[in-house]
């Protein structure tokens, strides 16, 4: 049985098979038609609802791709849509916002943006400019223009959040607590179609992996359900990790800062950027909010995809990650993990339980770069990541590792080589270019070819040097597009 909340009214359902999208329930079981479907792939946004949960300090609002979500991970949660904004007659303040600004057209993206914008405007919000044009990164417009939207957004965000939803979070709030009294009771969550098993502790997850060998495990969704709305697979039977309060865990100790499997992109980035503020960008370039409101660092590492953005940076850092099964738990270097194109060294039976990431060196030098066709929301061409230790201006020891570059992420071992004892400042890049020849193979697709991936490798090289000796200024600055006129500004 899957309980969440719509509409202030508990909703019980357990005649649909697992694998059935938030999407799908709400246009073709509920008649729900405002959420729209464009691309069912999680990259237009215009599928978005937003998904409340009891947190630590009240309610926590999340943007949600509908379309990629499972809906048996809104249990415990309430569900929002654009049909639950109006209170009575009146239009909710990011409804009005967009109607006083002009802010839609043919108004097919609009129910997706004004649900981005009313998980911003429940947010700690600033509403500085920079956090609009994040919220609204994974929402695509095509006929009004971002500007009238950004308007919209500027004008809601203005002031204090009151509206219906504030002035009865201490109600929700009461009802989510009973839902989750209710879902204590329940050992395993079946479904007579399939099975979406939410189990509560890493054994049940390990336990159900051995009993179900057919069974995939599910985090946030957002590269398996792509096997179903794109590849149009069945996925009877999901194991989700993200009802284990243990796999929510981000801890910091002395050497790691570890990661349970079911922590978010989002949640993990306030730990990752306090020892690593360089990643501040790639994190912030990874898919869209809706996308690390739910995606995972154990999902884009198990995922194993050439193109992941998280894998460059553990195998540059000396990362690792724990495997659990029902035999016990091994950790292994992230070094050894990828064996070939969506091979792994996972058994089967296991799961990733944990990702480790060392804590950082002293004259640590880091930089991670990502080349993609779109600034926001996009799959890297390449990504490439590199760690050097440096005593002054000299290399004593470096990690480079690409994405998009091999059949695996990977590290350049010639490129290592021919960067260990460089002076940085001085020295000449042409061995180290030379060595990225040696190290990667890269195929052409459609995101880019093999001869441009090689260039843009050679070329972050020299981006690096220029960012080392501070000389060049090499970085994309804040644009900001207001009433007509373009100011650059740092
Ligand atoms: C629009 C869009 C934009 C994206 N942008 C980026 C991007 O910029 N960079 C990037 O790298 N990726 C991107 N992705 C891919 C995806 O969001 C990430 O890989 C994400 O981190 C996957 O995490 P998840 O929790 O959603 O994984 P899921 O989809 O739940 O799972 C992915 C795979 O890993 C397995 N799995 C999940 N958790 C575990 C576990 N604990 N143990 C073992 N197996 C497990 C699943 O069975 C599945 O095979 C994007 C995806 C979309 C749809
Ligand atoms: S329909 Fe495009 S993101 Fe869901
Ligand atoms: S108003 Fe038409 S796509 Fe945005």
């Amino acid at each position: 049985m899957i309980r969440f909340l719509h509409q202030q009214r508990e909703v019980a359902l357990e005649q649909l098979p697992a694998d059935t999208s938030i999407l799908d329930y709400l246009r073709e079981h509920r008649g729900l038609t405002g959420t729209k479907e464009g691309c069912a792939s999680g990259d237009c946004g215009a599928c978005t609802v937003v998904v409340a949960k009891a947190g630590n300090d009240g309610l926590e609002y999340a943007p949600v791709n509908a379309c990629i979500a499972p809906l048996g991970s809104l249990h415990g949660t309430e569900l929002i849509t654009v049909e639950d904004l109006k209170d009575g007659d009146e239009y909710h303040p990011v409804q009005q916002a967009m109607i006083d600004n002009h802010g839609s057209q043919c108004g097919f993206c609009t129910p997706g943006f004004i649900m981005s914008l009313f998980a911003l405007y429940h947010s700690q919000k600033t509403g500085d400019r920079e956090e609009i044009l994040e919220a609204l990164g994974g929402n695509l417009c095509r006929c009004t223009g971002y500007r009238p939207i950004i308007d919209a957004a500027e004008q809601a965000l203005a002031g204090e959040s009151d509206d219906a939803f504030s002035r009865r979070a201490r109600a929700t709030l009461d009802q989510l607590r009973a839902l989750s009294d209710k879902e204590r009771e329940t050992e395993a969550l079946e479904l007579p179609h399939g099975h979406y098993y939410r189990p509560k502790d890493a054994e049940q997850v390990a336990r159900l992996l051995g009993e179900h060998p057919q069974a995939r495990v599910i985090a946030g969704g957002t590269d398996l359900f792509l096997e179903s709305t794109q590849g149009l697979k069945d996925l009877p039977v999901l194991i989700d990790v993200t009802a284990v309060p243990a796999l929510h865990v981000v801890s910091v100790d002395s050497k790691h800062i570890r990661l349970g499997a079911a922590v978010t992109h989002r949640a993990s980035q306030d730990a990752v950027l306090t020892d690593y503020p360089e990643l501040h960008e790639l994190i912030q370039r990874f898919g869209s909010l809706q996308i690390r409101s739910r995606g995972t660092i154990a999902g884009n590492v198990a995922n194993a995809s050439p193109i992941g953005d998280w894998p460059p940076v553990l195998l540059a850092l000396g990362g690792s990650i724990q495997l659990q099964s029902e035999a016990g738990q091994r950790s292994i270097a992230l070094d050894d993990f990828f064996l070939d194109y969506r091979k792994t060294a996972q058994r089967d039976g296991e799961f990733i339980a944990e990702v480790f990431l060392p804590r950082r060196k002293e004259n640590l030098f880091l930089r991670a770069y990502k080349i993609s066709k779109r600034f926001e929301d996009d799959i890297s061409s390449v990504c490439a990541v590199f760690a050097l230790e440096l005593e002054g201006d000299r290399i004593t020891g470096a990690r480079a590792a690409f994405g998009g570059m091999a059949a695996t992420p990977k590290r350049g071992q010639s490129l290592e080589n021919a960067l260990e004892g460089m002076n940085l400042r001085t020295d000449s890049l042409d061995t180290a270019v030379a060595a990225i020849e040696e190290d990667f193979q890269p195929i052409s697709d459609a995101r880019a070819s093999e001869d441009y991936r090689r260039l843009v490798s050679a070329k972050l090289l020299y981006r690096l040097q220029a960012e080392f000796r501070g000389d060049v200024d090499t970085r994309v600055h804040a644009m900001e597009i207001h009433s007509g006129e373009l100011a650059i500004h740092d």
